[in-house]
């Protein structure tokens, strides 16, 4: 049996009736998307090195997933400050462009759509990561509790742990949102169609953004608007570039992804999802904090807080983590979301959307291959065609090696 039968089947999540208002068309500013299922940005660590570029393998998963409505693509540094992983993107080197550019050629050629996430990682770094060995970057010296993945002298992975970020100072910002504008005209170059600031998951925006991470007494700490400052600076200098209404912004309101925390989220993200819809933005995109797992109640706080950004933000939301088509067709029908957004499942299942469509079983992913390696886990899950005989389409373009 070769790998690829091994992969295992759920039964089947909910009659294909019940998952109708997944595909009802929607409307996203200029762009007509024929249903409401988003492949969510997912980091996979396989950059061809060195130089952190997309490899040739990332132009065909993508490609494999262009039935999304719309893909986030994978986090991918604005700046060689801004990376926090071994082996992640960058959209900072000619390099980068070029190879990104296979990629939504790719993704447009199988009818897809695919906005580019940009990351600064802030203190979620190592200086084996950054140039020179620095330090990394971030809103106060204050070190996170785990660990960094860098690339060891033989090649290989390692976690190392994190060390003791220096604080950027005041006249560092603009520099900070310069990286952002250089990266977003590089997405351009690149023929993405739009941009997600990644402002999620305890990364350099959402460290300003919360209070657990932001103890600065300048313009960027203390009340919520200094600490959304940068986001919004950022917002507002990309804006000229894409327009606003290609643009997208990723919070994670009670995210508690690298050691995040902040004191009163219902004020803070209440308040950035209010002067987010002043700007116009394609959408805004929440990872889920009231994940819905079955058989487990989201707790009051976590529904209050995604009730509350649904009241404040006037425009597109995506809300993604822990979906299964049954209670993603349940927030689209009682209004609490416009579009769902997708991960794991989207890994392990190119064909996401027909899959939910005609309420097929779904592969189940592999964790062991999510982040590093090669084909395996990343571009050989299988697609229903693929399941019912048919040969996969040819993937990597052999001309661009
Ligand atoms: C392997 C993996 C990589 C991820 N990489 C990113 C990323 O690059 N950017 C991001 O904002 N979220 C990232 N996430 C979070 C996902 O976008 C998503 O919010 C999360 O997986 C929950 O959705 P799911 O339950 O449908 O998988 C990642 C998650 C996984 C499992």
């Amino acid at each position: 049996m070769d790998e690829i039968t091994e992969v295992r089947h759920t039964p089947r999540a909910a009659p294909a009736q019940d998952t109708d208002v997944l595909f009802q068309p929607y409307r996203l500013g200029r762009f007509r998307l024929p249903h409401r299922i988003v492949m969510a940005p997912l980091t996979r660590s396989r950059a061809r090195q060195p130089g952190n570029v997309p490899s040739a393998l990332a132009a065909c998963y993508y490609a494999q997933r262009a039935s999304a409505a719309l893909i986030v693509s994978e986090a991918t540094q604005v700046s060689m400050q801004g990376q926090g992983y071994a082996w992640t993107p960058g959209i900072h080197s000619r390099e980068q462009v070029e190879a990104w550019r296979q990629v939504t050629r790719a993704v447009h050629q199988a009818g897809g759509l695919i906005f580019n996430q940009l990351w600064h990682v802030g203190r979620i770094s190592h200086p084996a990561l950054q140039p020179d060995n620095m330090l990394p970057v971030a809103p106060s010296a204050i070190i996170p509790e785990g660990k960094a993945f860098i690339e060891n002298e033989r090649g290989e992975g390692e976690l190392v742990p994190f060390v003791r970020p220096r604080a950027l100072t005041i006249e560092e910002m603009p520099y900070v949102v310069a990286q952002y504008e250089r990266a977003a005209r590089n997405a351009q170059a690149a023929d993405f169609d739009g941009v997600e600031i990644h402002a999620a998951n305890g990364y350099l925006l959402d460290q300003f953004i919360e209070t657990g991470t932001n103890r600065r007494t300048d313009p960027y700490g203390g009340p919520v608007e200094n600490r959304a400052r940068l986001l919004f600076e950022i917002a507002e200098a990309l804006i000229p570039i894409w327009g606003p209404d290609r643009i997208g912004v990723r919070l994670s309101p009670l995210g508690k992804l690298n050691d995040i925390h902040d004191d009163n989220p219902e004020a803070t993200f209440g308040y950035i999802a209010e002067r987010l819809s002043d700007y116009g933005l394609a959408y805004l995109h929440s990872v889920n904090p009231a994940q819905v797992q079955s058989g487990k109640e989201p707790d009051r706080l976590a529904l209050s807080v995604v009730k509350l950004i649904r009241k404040n933000y006037k425009g597109t939301l995506i809300v993604a983590g822990g979906f299964q088509a049954d209670s993603a067709a349940r927030w689209l029908r009682e209004g609490d979301a416009d579009l769902i957004a997708f991960g794991r499942k989207f890994i392990a299942n190119p064909d996401l959307p027909e899959r939910l469509r005609i309420g097929a079983p779904f592969n189940v992913d592999d964790p062991t291959t999510y982040y590093g390696g090669g084909e395996k886990g990343y571009t050989d899950y299988p697609s229903l065609a693929q399941d019912r005989g048919e040969q996969p389409k040819a993937c990597v373009d052999q001309r661009w090696r």
